[in-house]
């Protein structure tokens, strides 16, 4: 089973992924974690190219092109393999970022986008994808206080630099991509504590994937 989370930045989505982990793992289940980008071997050297403030000349067709092939070496080395093994896979972010972030995002064509995706997944689409909402002004100040605190705020604060506009578009974009997809994608309102939330994702996978609740 393959369940990825998406949304912009400062939403929780890695608190309530490892929550979720520990759920199905109190469970008996064996889970896999992992997230984009760099999610391979590769991909670490892809995420730190993507990522790192001082390539802020990437062009959005370069960026495009790192997202997926970070997805293709992800996906043919890391997720293929742990869900033939039987696994649980949680990923934070996956095709629909791409989707959202460079179509919705940088303006490039998400019906195109959409056939990248396809070639880059190779037939590996998540069952559940769950998008944390939450309001771009309040995930910002909540990203800014996590870099802060993990040391992030220089390496790897190119996203966060983008003007709350940006953010906005983001989000809007998560929305709008969910109601074209409601068989795969649903939405859960973020702004409320960690164990509310938490709640809300527990009983999207109770409804959605009941033989893993
Ligand atoms: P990360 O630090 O992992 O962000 P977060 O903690 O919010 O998940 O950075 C990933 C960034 O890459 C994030 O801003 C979204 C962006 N991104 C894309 O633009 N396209 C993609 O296909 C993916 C996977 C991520």
């Amino acid at each position: 089973m393959f369940i990825t989370f998406e949304g912009i930045e400062g939403t929780g989505k890695t608190t309530q992924i490892a929550r979720l982990k520990e759920y199905f793992e109190s469970r008996g289940r064996a889970v896999h974690l992992t997230r984009e980008p760099g999610g391979s071997r590769v991909g670490r050297e892809l995420r730190q190219m993507l990522l790192h403030v001082d390539n802020a000349d990437l062009t959005p067709i370069t960026e495009l092109f790192l997202y997926l092939a970070d997805r293709a070496q992800h996906v043919a080395q890391v997720i293929r393999p742990q869900l033939e093994a039987g696994r649980v896979v949680l990923c934070d972010r996956f095709a629909d970022s791409t989707i959202v972030y460079q179509g919705f995002g940088r303006g490039l064509d998400t019906a195109i986008l959409k056939q990248l995706n396809e070639v880059a997944v190779d037939g590996v689409w998540p069952d559940l994808t769950i998008v944390l909402d939450i309001d771009p002004e309040v995930g910002l100040k909540r990203a800014t206080l996590r870099n802060l605190d993990d040391g992030k705020a220089k390496e790897e604060g190119r996203f966060e630099a983008e003007h709350i506009s940006f953010h906005r578009r983001i989000r809007e974009g998560y929305l709008t991509w969910a109601a074209l997809n409601r068989d795969r994608i649903r939405v859960a309102d973020a702004s409320a504590t960690p164990d509310e939330v938490f709640a809300r994702v527990k009983a999207l996978i109770e409804t959605h994937l009941p033989d893993l609740a």
